[in-house]
Order: C-alpha cells, then sequence, then structure tokens
C-alpha cells in the first residue's frame, strides 16, 4: 500500500510517500524557516503565502522522487490539525484536490500522531507503550495499548517545553527557531545558574512557564548590575533543569503504567542532552527515538501515520473533514 502524506501545519510545505508503513519513497521538506527569523518567530500570514506558493512543486518533487506513478498511490493522508489554520488548511485543500483528481481516499491526521508514528519507520512499536511527546505546542505523556488507541496521562499546564526553549533563545537574542542554538551552546556551558526547584506535584502534568520567566528574571537582574551574562552557562542551567523535569514524570508513569516500551516524539525530541538523559533514566527499558530528521515536522511522518490510521483508527466515512487549529488526539 503506498501512502502519500501532505504536511502544512506550520513553517514546512512537505509531502512525502511511503510504502506498506514502513519504507519512505520520498520525503520532501520546503522550509520557511529563514523567512520567519527575521521576524524572531512564525509569522501566519508569511507561512499560509508561502505553503501555496510551495506546495504544487513539492507534490511533484516527492512522487517524482519516490519512482511511482500517481495511479500506484492508494491513500492520501493530511495534517488536520492542531496548527495555523491557514497554512493546515492549504495542505488540506492540496490534498483533497489531489486525492479526488486521482480517485484516491484521502484522511486527515493529527499532527502529534505523525510525530510518534515517526517512531515506526526505523525501528518497530510494540505496546502498551508510553510517549512523552515534547515539540513547539506540546509536552504530553500518552499510552497506547495498540495502534492508534491514544490515551494522555499528563500534559503541561502552561507552556510546551519547545515553547520555552525558544522563548529563552529569544531572550538571550539567540534567533529563531532556538531549541537547536540553546542545544548546542549549552553543550559548552556548565551548571552555574540556580534554577528553581522543580515542583514534583502528583500526577503526570509540566509546568514551564516557571522556570521560562526564572530565566528572564534572572538576565534582568544581571543587565540591571551591569553583569555580562555567560550565555553558554545559562543554556546549561536552564536545559538541565528543563529535561530534568520531563524525565523525572516519564519515569514515574512509565513505572506507574508498566509499559513494554518507552518512547520519544516531536521537535524536542531531537535534543542532545534530552536523548543523553533518556538512555540513562531508560537504560533497562526498550527505548524508541525517531532519527534526527525525522523529529521535527515532516510528511514522513504523516504518511506513516496515515497508513496505520486507515488500517485501526476510527476514519471518517467521507473526506469532508475541515482544518482544526486545536483537536484532541484521543478522539482519533
Ligand atoms: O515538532 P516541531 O517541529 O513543531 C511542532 O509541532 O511544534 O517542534 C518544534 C520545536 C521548536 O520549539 C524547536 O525550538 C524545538 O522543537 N526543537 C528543539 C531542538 N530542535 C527543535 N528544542 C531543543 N533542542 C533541539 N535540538
Ligand atoms: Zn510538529
Amino acid at each position: 500500500m503506498i501512502v502519500l502524506g501532505v504536511e502544512s501545519s506550520c513553517d514546512e510545505t512537505s509531502v512525502a510517500l511511503s510504502k506498506d508503513g514502513k519504507v519512505i519513497l520520498s520525503n520532501v521538506v520546503l522550509s520557511q524557516m529563514e523567512l520567519h527569523a527575521m521576524f524572531g518567530g512564525v509569522v501566519p500570514e508569511i507561512a499560509s503565502r508561502e505553503h501555496i506558493k510551495g506546495i504544487t512543486a513539492v507534490f511533484e518533487e516527492a512522487i517524482k522522487l519516490a519512482g511511482v506513478s500517481v495511479d500506484q498511490i492508494d491513500l492520501v493522508a493530511v495534517t488536520q490539525g492542531p496548527g495555523l489554520i491557514g497554512s493546515l488548511l492549504t495542505g488540506i485543500n492540496a490534498a483533497k484536490a489531489f486525492a479526488f483528481a486521482h480517485d484516491i481516499a484521502v484522511v486527515g491526521v493529527h499532527h502529534i500522531a505523525g510525530h510518534i508514528y515517526a517512531n515506526q519507520i526505523e525501528s518497530e512499536m510494540q505496546f502498551p507503550l508510553l510517549c512523552l511527546v515534547v515539540s513547539g505546542g506540546h509536552t504530553e505523556l500518552v499510552l497506547m495499548n495498540r495502534h492508534f488507541q491514544f490515551e494522555k496521562l499528563g500534559e503541561t499546564l502552561d507552556d510546551a517545553v519547545g515553547e520555552a526553549y525558544d522563548k529563552v533563545a529569544r531572550v538571550l537574542d539567540l534567533g529563531y527557531p532556538g531549541g537547536p542554538k540553546v542545544d548546542a551552546l549549552a553543550r559548552r556551558g556548565k551548571l552555574t545558574y540556580p534554577m528553581p526547584k522543580i515542583d514534583l506535584g502528583e500526577g503526570y502534568d509540566f509546568s514551564y512557564s516557571g522556570l521560562k520567566s526564572h530565566v528572564i528574571n534572572t538576565l534582568n537582574t544581571l543587565k540591571m548590575k551591569g553583569e555580562t551574562v555567560r550565555i553558554e552557562d545559562m543554556c546549561a542551567s536552564f536545559q538541565a533543569s528543563a529535561v530534568e523535569q520531563l524525565m523525572i514524570k516519564s519515569r514515574r508513569a512509565f513505572d506507574a503504567v508498566g509499559a513494554k516500551q518507552f518512547v520519544v516524539a516531536g521537535g524536542v525530541a531531537a535534543n542532545a542532552h534530552l536523548r543523553d538523559r533518556v538512555s540513562d533514566v531508560f537504560s533497562d527499558v526498550e527505548v524508541l527515538v525517531p532519527p534526527l530528521k525525522y523529529c521535527t515536522d515532516n510528511a514522513a511522518m504523516i504518511s506513516i501515520a496515515g497508513y496505520y490510521q486507515y488500517r485501526f483508527g476510527n476514519i471518517d466515512e467521507n473526506d469532508d473533514f475541515n482544518g482544526y487549529p486545536r483537536m484532541h488526539l484521543e478522539r482519533k
């Protein structure tokens, strides 16, 4: 079964083709990152226009690189939400038009299901699994007892961890997107700046607004005193605390549910310190972390998730679905 996936929820226009839920035949990603960098973050209006400009060429390139003819494509899978509505609608309309013109079925996929299924590309997900989802918009612990069944055990009560990385990078003038920059600088830093005590609380929820505000306040105080900021040390100190919170809650949840695998998903899964800590904290457990190129937004993951959704998920009978800026993972 050949699935064509489409992703356009934020600032990447991407089309990919995959075979039998496993082999990636092509994965074309057109990034708008440089355009948004000068504004310090994604500008929704610019993102929508860029998707419109690029999407046809990205479709053509992905099909050409996959080396298949259009009549070999069995299913079209497109990110339905959550994301920027103008961006989502460009991908959805292109996917529907393509599917309609070639008489192919089309399914709408949850963006986070895509991130989770990035783990199925080079490994084999085994159930029950516990997945830590860490992206620019999400920080969640999701339990899966079988394919395409999601149960949220915990989530952030305020900011997402990727959002905190981006904000800290912004106040340190590191540019957008901040996560990879903080990651790189932290490697050369020492844990010299004190960070707030991690609030362990009950259960499996996260919180990042306190940590973010603490970094901003510390920087303001240093500036007022005329002291220089050791940027590498600040990145390392922030990151150690941010990742430790993820580890404490993840291990707690993992031990409580007794899953077979611990799985990481989303853009922040590219973080070197997080990857190191996961292999330490879960050294006694089978761990899946996506290959770096499938951590941040791409259509390969949507195409794989689409395959599993078609086989195991509840899919709408008709192709008359809409795009949603907010959308529950558990409904699918
Ligand atoms: O999954 P993604 O591409 O988009 C969303 O669905 O949100 O994640 C993007 C987020 C951004 O906040 C970005 O700064 C963060 O992932 N990110 C990282 C790294 N690479 C991307 N954060 C920390 N370290 C990284 N290496
Ligand atoms: Zn994403």
